[in-house]
């Protein structure tokens, strides 16, 4: 199947998925919790990883899948294709508000990122990007960002890390938050690459995310000239749970030296 093709059927299966969402909202979902208390899981998330998966394993039987929910690959290296899925990011306002999650998806060739796909359920807005191809708000192309400034930036990060924490220095964090223009927390880290693509958000940073929240926001961050690392400054890891800043590239590396002062690791 060639890119244009596959690009087709993705969107296909993404709305397809969407519209199940938007109908379990009719009938009872049931919630359990994972690593933590806060860690939500429902019936919903696993049902809709394995909706994607049947599909895959159907119609591209050499590709392999690393989904959140743990019903596809065990992944170890990126080689051949290998679909990074979080079926509901945003599990807790999926739970709590109904609304603020997205469909996350990212299809990487050798451990590049070939396509990415973000989907706003509830507003239906589809999200997209083709690696040299752009990034698009449904069929709108999104411009290229241009350079801003720390003083007219606005900030995606849990408010957790301007208060006493064994990650960061919240000192550090304090100052950003009187030096940014605003800062947010959407509770999505899909949905915060999508807005940060589209030029919404200038920066996404976080203490902890796994390959599947991160994987469809990369390709388009890409697309449209952000940056994205851990906070060492090193490439966004793809295989496990790291730290994660993605930014517009003229304050991506003034955020990393002045304002996120990560801890020694006790
Ligand atoms: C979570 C969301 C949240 C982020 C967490 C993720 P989930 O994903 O992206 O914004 O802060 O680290 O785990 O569990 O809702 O898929
Ligand atoms: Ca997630
Ligand atoms: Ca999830």
């Amino acid at each position: 199947m060639d890119q244009h093709a596959m690009d087709r059927y993705i969107k296909s299966m993404i709305k397809e998925a969407g519209h199940r969402i938007r109908n379990s909202f009719l009938s009872d979902i049931s919630v359990d919790t994972k690593a933590h208390a806060n860690d939500l899981v429902t019936n919903v998330d696993k049902e809709v990883e394995k909706f994607f998966i049947e599909h895959i394993r159907k119609d591209f039987p050499g590709h392999r899948v690393f989904g959140e929910e743990g019903f596809g690959d065990k992944i170890e290296e990126l080689s051949g294709t290998v679909w990074m899925l979080d079926p509901i990011d945003g599990t807790m306002n999926f739970v709590h508000q109904r609304r603020n999650f997205a469909i996350s998806l990212g299809i990487y060739e050798d451990g590049i990122g070939k396509l990415g796909y973000i989907y706003d359920v509830v507003n239906d807005d589809l999200y997209h990007a083709v690696a040299g191809g752009g990034a698009y708000y449904n069929d709108e192309r999104l411009p290229m960002l241009t350079d801003t400034d720390i003083s007219e930036s606005i900030i995606g990060m849990n408010s957790m890390w301007a208060t006493p924490n064994r990650h960061v220095e919240h000192e550090a964090t304090i100052r950003l938050v009187h030096e940014a223009r605003g800062m947010r927390s959407y509770g999505s880290a899909a949905l915060e690459l999508a807005y940060l693509a589209s030029g919404r958000l200038d920066a996404y940073i976080s203490m902890r995310l796994s390959p599947w929240d991160i994987a469809g926001g990369m390709v388009m961050a890409k697309e449209v000239g952000a940056v994205a690392s851990n906070f060492s400054g090193e490439a966004a890891n793809l295989l496990k749970s790291d730290t994660f800043i993605a930014a517009n590239p003229s304050i991506h590396g003034k955020l990393l030296q002045d304002y996120i002062k990560p801890k020694p690791k006790s």
